[in-house]
């Protein structure tokens, strides 16, 4: 089965440390790297790479930031038929600030060209939709195209997902389009406006959601695994221990994602494609 996912490419531009500053705040960092990012590109190279049949849909710009993003996706056979090119425009960046210590982050991401996915430019490349059987989207693209995207998947025949990142309000009738609904603990609060302590915070989290016509609800937890929920069972899936401190999460809920999409592209359980999808960061793949 294929997966097709929406979302944009930035330069990330990471700055590591011993703390993430407060406002006003100036620290000495440690080092900085310049690399790929942006949640949606950041997927479609992790499902391609845990063996996926992917295609990634967005807009860049004609510069060395869109070479970065196009040789990735040659090297890890994402299709890219959708990805459009605009000289127009810029690729986007993002200000990634990182507390090596405990891996946390803070992030200001700016879309630059791909801000400009609209309503028509999914309809321009809805065929790569169409042909797919999985659609992945989140929320770095306008919310009006990704919601018009996501009604077209379902409407299509897809099985679709939607990592809610970053959180922000959504209509209400864009859940009924929703099969899987994959927020990390602090979206998951977010759109309950409650914080999400436990597991008992993550079944009430969950009900809301059902109750919204969303299928099949994951809450991301990091180090304390994944809750999943829908009408018929609920289970945690505790994550496995690190032999190695975690320096830097960021992309971590990408991984997850991608890694969630190819497992049930492989038509795997939801058991095992959660189990699947924590692995993911460390270089696992379907043959
Ligand atoms: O999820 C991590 C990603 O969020 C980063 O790569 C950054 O670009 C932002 O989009």
């Amino acid at each position: 089965m294929s997966i097709s996912i929406l979302g944009i490419f930035v330069a990330d531009l990471c700055f590591f440390g011993d703390e993430i500053p407060v406002p006003g705040k100036t620290v000495l960092g440690k080092k900085y790297i310049i690399g790929p990012g942006g949640k949606g590109s950041n997927q479609a190279i992790a499902a391609s790479r845990a063996g996926g049949d992917v295609s990634f849909i967005t807009k860049l710009g004609q510069d060395n930031y869109a070479d970065m993003a196009l040789k990735l996706y040659q090297e890890a056979g994402v299709n890219t038929q959708a990805v459009v090119l605009d000289s127009n425009l810029n690729t986007g960046a993002a200000g990634i600030l990182i507390n090596q210590q405990t891996g946390e982050n803070a992030i200001n991401v700016v879309p630059g060209a791909a801000a400009t996915i609209d309503r028509k430019f999914i309809d321009d490349n809805l065929s790569i939709i169409n042909n797919s059987n999985i659609f992945l989207a989140q929320l770095e693209t306008s919310i009006d195209a990704t919601m018009y995207a996501l009604k077209l998947a379902k409407k299509n025949g897809c099985t679709t997902i939607l990592n809610p990142a970053p959180a922000t309000n959504l209509p209400d009738d864009c859940f009924e389009n929703v099969d899987f609904f994959t927020p990390n603990e602090t979206e998951a609060g977010f759109f309950i406006n409650q914080s999400i302590e436990s597991e008992k915070d993550c079944q009430s989290a969950a009900k809301v959601f059902l109750d919204k016509g969303i299928r099949n609800i994951l809450i991301t937890l990091g180090e304390k695994g994944c809750f999943f929920k829908n009408n018929e069972e609920e289970f945690l899936i505790p994550a496995k221990k690190l032999s190695v401190p975690v320096v830097d999460t960021t992309g971590a809920g990408d991984a997850f994602n991608g890694a969630f999409s190819v497992a049930l592209s492989k038509n795997k359980n939801y058991k095992e494609a959660i189990e699947f999808a924590s692995l993911s960061s460390r270089n696992f793949g379907y043959s």
